[in-house]
């Protein structure tokens, strides 16, 4: 089976029902054991995972392997201060948003206040702390941690769902192409036989002229047939490759368009089907584009097979995809070409220059052989 589909079988739909709400993690940062003693004591009641940290040492080894919901840092400590531990903190990638609020003592206030701003600071509690306070400001920030990992969680199911769906829509329309191919062609060259049979014994002039024009429709039925199942789907795909496949597409293209094509291709290789296949949509993807928005006069294909990826550089020229566009709502087509790619760990890079055409870069990583 291929790997679109295993990544389906992983997508149960009855999962997704919401679980109890997983313990938000909370860092407690201070030198002072009794303090943490006493911020641990007061947000037990939240019922969420509260970890503690004597030293910033010990908070930066915490936030590299946690996301915390929030981080209580006290400002004055030994070694690495508050201060510093912060931007440590939010220098790092897995940390950069993680809201932070610092414990200052009332005589720093001041000067506290305007350093913590300087790291990006969210919000500041005074020594002693008032419980009430304390405890509604750690709410807010479990609340919106909670949110945003409920948001991170859809999000995925929706990328499961939309792989999903291409893939079965692949297979449907691999499928209805050999039907259409095999049982269609099979039936029609039958038909073809008959009306040859039928024609050699028949004298009337009439009569064989009949069965001439029942022959040629016969022809351009087969090959009506032929244009239907490899518009579902090449077999040129499976059964040559990519890169044939590529060089097929563009020659294809040209002749539809009468847009001069030049194409750029390495030897065929033998490469892992579902790559091949999302290389192929999103080339087509891009030539339909350029068929519709380019109004180019040429266009400049490069593919390129690596031991790693497999690349495919595509440039029109004349009007130039606008930068809204690129990342544009109601850009679906390119969503789909992203997210097809995103499925097996490619990218796909859009850049326009307005008057001069539209540049996309599609790269895939390579799993040679596997088919
Ligand atoms: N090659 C191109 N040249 C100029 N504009 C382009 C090109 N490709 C895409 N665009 C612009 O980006 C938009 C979004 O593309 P797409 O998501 O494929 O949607 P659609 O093709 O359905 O309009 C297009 O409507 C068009 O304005
Ligand atoms: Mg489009």
């Amino acid at each position: 089976m291929n790997s679109a589909v295993e990544s389906l079988a992983e997508f149960k739909p009855e999962a997704a029902a919401p679980a109890e709400a997983p313990q938000a993690k909370i860092l407690l940062v201070d030198d002072e054991p009794k303090s943490l003693f006493a911020l641990q004591e007061l947000l037990s009641t939240l019922g969420q995972n509260l970890m503690i940290a004597q030293s910033g040492e010990e908070a930066l080894r915490l936030a590299l392997k946690n996301d915390f919901a929030v981080i209580l840092l006290d400002v004055r400590m030994p070694g690495i201060d508050g201060f510093e531990t912060a931007r440590l903190i939010r220098n790092r990638e897995r940390s950069r948003l993680t809201p932070i609020i610092f414990l200052t003592a009332a005589a720093d206030e001041m000067t506290s206040m305007f350093r913590g701003y300087e790291v990006g600071a969210v919000d500041y509690l005074m020594k002693p702390v008032v419980p009430e306070v304390l405890k509604s400001k750690v709410s807010v920030f479990v609340e919106l941690h909670r949110k945003s990992e409920r948001l991170r969680e859809s999000e995925d199911k929706l990328r499961r769902l939309a792989a999903h769906l291409i893939s079965v829509r692949e297979e449907e329309r691999a499928h209805i192409a050999r039907e259409i191919h095999d049982e269609l062609g099979q039936v029609l060259t039958g038909l073809k036989m008959e009306v040859g049979w039928l024609a050699k014994r028949l004298k009337e002039k009439e009569l064989i002229e009949k069965t001439d024009s029942m022959g040629k429709l016969i022809d351009s039925t087969v090959q009506t047939v032929r244009k239907i199942a490899t518009g579902l789907r090449p077999e040129m795909l499976d059964d040559m490759g990519i890169i044939a496949a590529v060089g097929w597409q563009a020659k294809e293209f040209q002749k539809r368009t009468g847009i001069r094509c030049r194409a750029k291709l390495p030897p065929e290789v033998k490469l892992d089907i579902d790559v091949s296949t999302t290389m192929f949509r999103i080339f087509q993807e891009i030539l339909t584009n350029i068929a519709r928005q380019s109004r180019a006069t040429r266009v400049d294909i490069e593919l390129d097979v690596g031991e790693e990826r497999i690349a495919l550089d595509v440039s029109d020229n004349v009007v130039g995809i606008a930068e809204g566009d690129v990342t544009g709502k109601k850009s679906l087509g390119l969503l789909g070409m992203h997210e097809r790619a995103l499925l097996f760990g490619g990218e796909v890079k859009i850049t326009g220059s307005p008057g001069q055409g539209t540049r996309v870069c599609v790269s895939i990583p390579v799993r040679n052989g596997k088919s």
